[in-house]
């Protein structure tokens, strides 16, 4: 497996990962009824944000994006979001992608990297982040209304990056 920048040709292989996940609903705050279109606009974030593909051979197996948290005087902590395709989970793409992440917010500067709303229902999410080195901020009760399970927390978590 190999994590690269993410080219325009990999859409077609990107939008099917995306599309699966937000239209279930139950891990991201994002519209689940988004198009194509918006959702290329939210992934496809613009430098300085940065974002790759995991991929074996021509396979895209999963993708993440990576940028500043927020502008201004928050713009030192970075954050970004993490997909893996259904069939690829559980063998090393998600920590490999983290992993990138981590290595591309230090290299660029990054005092630390926040997640800001990690459904505590998520539990391959929540893991994979803890090791990683992420700790649970704190969480916010009921924020985030899960498809099946109703109001569940949204954790904050962080890692610092000692910068
Ligand atoms: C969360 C997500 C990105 C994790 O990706 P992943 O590729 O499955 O993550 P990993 O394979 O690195 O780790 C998942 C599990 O597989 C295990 N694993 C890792 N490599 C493995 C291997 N070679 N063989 C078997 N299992 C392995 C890990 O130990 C981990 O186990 P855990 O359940 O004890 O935590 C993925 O589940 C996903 O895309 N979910 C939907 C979208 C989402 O929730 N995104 C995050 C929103 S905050």
């Amino acid at each position: 497996m190999e994590i690269r920048a993410f080219e325009e040709h990999d859409w077609s292989q990107v939008w099917p990962i995306i599309e699966q996940i937000v239209r279930k609903g139950d891990t991201f705050c994002y519209d689940p009824f988004q198009t194509e279109a918006q959702a290329h606009d939210m992934w496809v974030v613009p430098s300085p944000g940065h974002v790759v593909v995991a991929v074996e051979g021509q396979r895209v197996l999963g993708t993440s994006n990576m940028y500043p948290n927020r502008p201004g005087p928050g713009s030192h902590i970075a954050s970004g979001n993490f997909m893996v395709a259904s069939e690829a989970r559980g063998q090393g793409v998600g920590q490999a992608l983290g992993e990138y992440l981590l290595n591309w917010a230090s290299t660029c500067g990054f005092a630390g990297v926040q997640f800001n709303a990690v459904a505590a229902s998520n539990t391959p999410a929540t893991r994979l982040y803890e090791r990683l080195g992420f700790t649970v901020i704190g969480t916010v009760p009921g924020a985030f209304r899960h498809p099946t399970l109703g109001p569940v927390g949204l954790h904050v978590m962080y890692h610092d990056l000692g910068a």
